[in-house]
């Protein structure tokens, strides 16, 4: 089926329930996904407490595009393109990291922290150039950026619909992250997670509302924490570790799953209801957090705030949020069947360190690359990748409690595939396109 991509034959690729398989598996419609999904939707790129401070930097890379975040001394978070107006270069290294001063290890232009070029060694030899006639037209470039509660997003399209009519009802999940910090702030846990995973990007946002999978997928673990729940004396009052709370809830069967709600939103994101609570009346550490919580926004919106719990959150096509364990992930998409995801974790300031810490209990519980958890799934991730391989079957089946599916549609349960059929809608919305980004 592969072939020139026009839009009737893209629009041939995704049927209103399957998907042709080409769209995993071929090299010229993922370039194209990256011009015409990725250079033109809000990437999201860091919190801004990650940002603190002037000169601040942290590189990222949006369709292919390397690029540079920094809090400039005027305090605002821009977005650069990291590459040297001179002969190319990236101007910084991967990485994070402060400098007051963009300087190229190439051949030393230099640059300030707003883009704006600053010098050049051998200036005169520029005399009566380009480069000497319009500097201004040699900084680092610009990209769009805004931010919404300090969540930091760029979009290389400058058509492209405004940040917050672009995430719609999707910014709850965002409110929500803040407004649970008893300050009304973040603070960034300093390490993240970082891994390269054997599929096609589509296949990981496919996964997170995906309440068809945790009872197959991750059996070993839900044995192993049944068991180790069984060893605990009920009439001692003990309460299981938060680990092994975490681990087991994966236990749930498909009538609870069912009864978790998935809304979808416009331009491909959603959000699904949560099924982890570790919150507990009789906990000091959490009614002390709570009492906190309640001083800074009263009982009744304390407790809307609290209440709130949603699970996965996608913001199509490159970012999920949980909002309940505050941790930001970040999709980059390396190549047709490659994919690198960054997990970042937060705290909330105000809130004792022992709820905080829980946070970091749950990254490491299911989404460390080295968990009792995720391994299951990137072991999922790769066989789809793998079994699409095949030439025995051509479509993908996204059947699942199907339609009807319009932008208004009701929200449906963890069981449903409603959430990947919207994937889909915004999916072809884009790729039959070409918008002003430059794909040709
Ligand atoms: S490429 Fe950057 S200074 Fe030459
Ligand atoms: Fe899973």
């Amino acid at each position: 089926m592969k072939g020139n991509y026009d839009t009737d034959h893209i629009r041939s690729l995704v049927r209103p329930d399957s998907v042709h398989r080409d769209v995993y598996l071929d090299p010229v419609l993922f370039e194209l996904e990256l011009k015409r999904i990725f250079a033109r939707a809000w990437n999201y790129l860091c919190h801004e407490s990650q940002l603190p401070g002037s000169g601040d930097y942290l590189t990222a890379d949006i369709a292919g595009n390397p690029v540079i975040a920094i809090r400039g001394e005027d305090n605002l978070i821009r977005t650069l393109h990291n590459r040297c107006a001179h002969r190319g270069a990236k101007v910084l290294g991967n990485g994070q990291g402060n400098a007051k001063v963009l300087a190229c290890s190439y051949h030393g232009w230099s640059y300030r922290t707003d883009g704006a070029l600053l010098s050049i060694p051998c200036r005169d030899n520029y005399r009566g150039t380009e480069v000497d006639e319009n500097p201004a037209g040699y900084g680092l470039t610009g990209i769009r950026t805004d931010s919404y509660r300090g969540f930091i997003f760029a979009n290389l399209d400058a058509d492209a619909p405004d940040l917050t009519d672009y995430l719609g009802g999707a910014w709850r999940a965002l409110d929500n992250m803040v407004d649970r910090s008893p300050d009304g702030e973040l603070q960034p846990v300093k390490s993240s997670f970082r891994a390269l995973y054997r599929n096609n990007w589509k296949i990981y946002l496919e996964n997170l509302h995906d309440g068809m999978h945790p009872l197959n997928v991750h059996q070993s673990s839900i044995a192993a924490s049944r068991e180790q729940l069984s060893r605990i004396d009920k009439t001692s009052g003990k309460t299981p570790a938060l680990a092994l709370q975490l681990v087991q809830a994966n236990a749930q069967g498909y009538r609870q799953m069912e009864e978790l709600e998935v809304t979808c939103y416009g331009y491909g994101h959603s959000d699904m209801r949560g099924f982890r609570n570790p919150d507990n009346d009789a906990d000091p550490a959490y009614r002390e957090y709570v009492s906190r919580h309640r001083k800074s926004y009263g009982k009744e919106k304390s407790a809307q705030i609290l209440n709130t719990n949603l699970h996965n959150v996608n913001f199509y096509p490159n970012a999920s949020a949980h909002p309940r364990f505050l941790q930001m992930r970040v999709i980059r998409p390396v190549s047709v069947d490659r994919t690198a995801i960054e997990i970042n974790v937060f705290r909330w300031k105000g809130a004792p360190d022992e709820i905080n810490q829980r946070n970091i209990v749950y990254a490491n519980t299911i989404h460390s690359p080295s968990s009792l958890i995720k391994p299951d799934d990137l072991e999922a991730y790769r066989r789809v990748q793998e079994g699409l391989l095949s030439t025995g079957q051509e479509w993908i089946s996204q059947h699942s409690l199907f339609g009807p599916d319009t932008d208004d549609a009701a929200p449906q349960s963890a069981l449903s595939e409603q959430y990947i059929r919207n994937q889909y809608r915004s999916w072809l919305a884009y790729m039959c396109n070409p918008g002003s980004t430059g794909d040709g």
